[in-house]
């Protein structure tokens, strides 16, 4: 009998988990997106998954969010959860506070106006969605999903249409978010260094399965010292992107000696 390769991703280092998914597949039609699934997450652990376009990401990330159907044996989740998504999805008829509290009962601006402030909003409590950076309105988009005291905060690649300075920011912000309420976090990204830099560990999702996966045991703040970049390199391997190894600097070519100087030099 052929025997079972072991799992490891089934076991994150903190123990007792938040999300539990056991052989779970999911078919659009004839095509299968994820095949016989198996993770866990630990509570407040932040884990990033990697995976090529199409490979069935955000399909994991909706079956968390309770947005597309699963059964409680195969996928486990806390109740309260929250997703923050590519875009910030605000909407544009209501100001950014009434946006944070959407659905939420009651009065609830002192709320919201605490989770603004803890994105660094306080200043546009009352703005319109309109008027945000794109920045700002995935900051407000965080905030909307603080409010919900989320245990599991998933985000599907909520910093890849901003810039790279608004980026490292957002990259700061959720580290601290994440310190001070400690959800456990699903990371969807493309970005292999963003991965590496905020999570404890990181999958690779490929062909609806886990094919790889990487603890990350750097200190916070991560620089892309010689570990982090052999666990890039890896990781860059299993998404089959090969790295070059660095290049030695091409020979010189000899500088072509003024004719002045050739002829004092004979
Ligand atoms: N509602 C749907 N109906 C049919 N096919 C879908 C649906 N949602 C996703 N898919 C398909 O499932 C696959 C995985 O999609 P997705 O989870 O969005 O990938 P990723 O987020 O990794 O780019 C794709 O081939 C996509 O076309
Ligand atoms: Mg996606």
């Amino acid at each position: 009998m052929a025997s079972i390769a072991p799992r490891p991703y089934l076991r994150p280092l903190i123990s007792e988990p938040a999300v539990r998914v056991s052989n779970f597949t999911r078919r659009f039609g004839q095509v299968t997106v994820l095949k016989d699934l198996d993770i866990e997450i630990g509570k407040g652990e932040f884990v990033a998954l990697l995976g090529r376009s199409g490979s069935g990401k955000t399909t994991l990330l909706r079956t968390l969010a309770g947005l597309d159907p699963a059964s409680p044996n195969e996928v486990e989740t806390p109740q309260s959860r929250a997703v923050v998504f590519q875009e910030a999805r605000l909407l544009p008829w209501k100001r950014v506070w009434k946006n944070v509290v959407l659905g939420l009962a009651g009065d609830q601006k002192d709320k919201a106006i605490q989770a603004l402030a803890e994105v660094g909003l306080d200043h546009r409590v009352d703005a319109w969605p309109a008027t945000l950076s794109g920045g700002e309105a995935q900051r407000a988009s965080l905030a909307r999903a603080l409010v919900r005291e989320p245990e599991l905060l998933l985000l599907d690649e909520p910093f890849a249409s901003l810039d790279a300075l608004t980026r490292l920011k957002m990259h700061d912000l959720v580290l601290s978010l994440w310190r001070k309420h400690s959800p456990a976090v699903l990371l969807v990204t493309h970005d292999v260094d963003e991965a590496i830099s905020l999570a404890d560990r990181v999958l690779v999702l490929d062909n609806g399965k886990i094919l790889a996966e990487e603890h990350i045991r750097l200190e916070r703040p991560r620089v892309a010292d010689q570990q982090f970049q052999a666990i890039r390199a890896r990781l860059l391997g299993h998404l089959g992107v090969g790295v070059e190894a660095p290049r030695a600097p091409a020979p010189r070519k000899p500088e072509p000696v003024p004719a002045a100087l050739a002829w004092a030099g004979e």
